[in-house]
């Protein structure tokens, strides 16, 4: 038996694609997940190979990352994951790597350890989103496939002319699709894990990005005082421990900004979210003027990924 914690590494990203529909009536709005799924194909291919019991453990589902797919093989199918590895290749012509998770996201630079089940033996890949290229090992830093949709929803919000910091910003893919899809003026970046923050500056240079992105290694809480700068919008995906940093992004924001402040959260439910950045801008005299949920993923069935779009006075 999986503990929460438990529960919410192994399972975010999900394998779960779907939200589940009543949702959209509880009110809140729905994005789309990108989960690659293949669904009756791959049992197919292995219908002759597994029994029948070994197909009901079978897992259709996998994340493509640039040309590696990553899976999940249960235990009771350990002994068939190279087979089943050889079967997804045979599913897609970009997949050139199959890995399989290997344990929980850990840590505070949120990763996972993958072993490679099939294909080529090497983790480094370029994964295209919305044009933007992104250089990455998937192992070694965290990026899902599934927030892409939520990466440009927030991009699409971007007025012209604004200042964007982006906590957390990973290999970059938040900066990079704002400064696509936006004319925002400036968009700062700031991230704790040193090969993320590399793979970063490197697809700024991919993606011949001169300016408009600034790149910071450190940790949020050091970096926003050196900075010294005010954001009208401030970007906060780190669901397992954005309230802790609120009070430093509230330092930054502007007054009348917008803070994207990423949470899990049961199903149904927002309201210990909205407790928590309420309680928090109090304490620091600031006021909420509104916020909006964004479903935007889920980490197991009954807990969801949400964003809450909150506008502070
Ligand atoms: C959930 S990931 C999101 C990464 C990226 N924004 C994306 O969408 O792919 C959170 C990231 O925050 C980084 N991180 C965790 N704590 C941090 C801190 N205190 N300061 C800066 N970065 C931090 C982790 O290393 C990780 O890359």
């Amino acid at each position: 038996m999986l503990s929460p914690e438990e529960m919410l590494t192994f399972y975010y990203p999900d394998i779960y694609g779907n939200c589940p529909i009543d949702l959209e009536l509880l009110g809140y709005k729905l994005t789309t997940h990108h989960l690659f799924s293949v669904p009756m194909k791959l049992k197919d291919l292995l219908k002759d190979e597994l029994s029948d019991r070994e197909l009901d453990h079978l897992i259709q589902s996998y994340d493509l990352v640039g040309d590696i797919a990553i899976t999940q093989i249960p235990a009771e199918l350990t002994h068939r994951e190279k087979l089943i590895g050889e079967a997804i290749i045979a599913t897609n012509k970009r997949i050139r790597v199959v890995a399989k998770r290997d344990g929980f996201y850990q840590g505070d630079f949120r990763t996972i350890p993958l072993t490679i089940i099939a294909g080529e033996d090497r983790k480094e890949t370029e994964h295209v989103e919305f044009g933007v290229r992104l250089q990455l090992n998937p192992e070694l830093v965290y990026f899902s496939v599934r927030s892409s949709t939520e990466r440009k929803r927030i991009a699409e919000l971007v007025e012209p002319g604004e200042d964007i910091l982006v906590m957390f910003s990973g290999i970059a893919p938040y900066p990079l699709i704002i400064n696509k899809f936006s004319q925002a003026r400036s968009i700062v970046g700031i991230e704790s894990n040193p090969l993320a923050h590399n793979y970063g500056t490197r697809n700024l240079t991919l993606n011949k990005v001169k300016n408009s992105i600034e790149l910071f290694w450190g940790d949020v809480t050091d970096v926003v005082p050196e900075i010294d700068r005010k954001f009208q919008r401030i970007i906060m995906p780190l669901p397992t421990a954005s309230r802790d940093y609120l009070p430093v992004a509230l330092e930054c924001l502007s007054p009348g900004g917008t803070i994207h402040f990423y949470d899990f959260q049961p199903v149904g439910s927002y309201s210990a979210s909205l407790d928590t950045i309420n309680h928090l801008c109090r304490d620091s005299g600031r006021q909420v003027l509104s916020s909006s949920p964004v479903v935007c993923g889920h980490t197991s069935p009954g807990i969801n990924r949400v964003c809450l779009d909150t506008l502070i006075g």
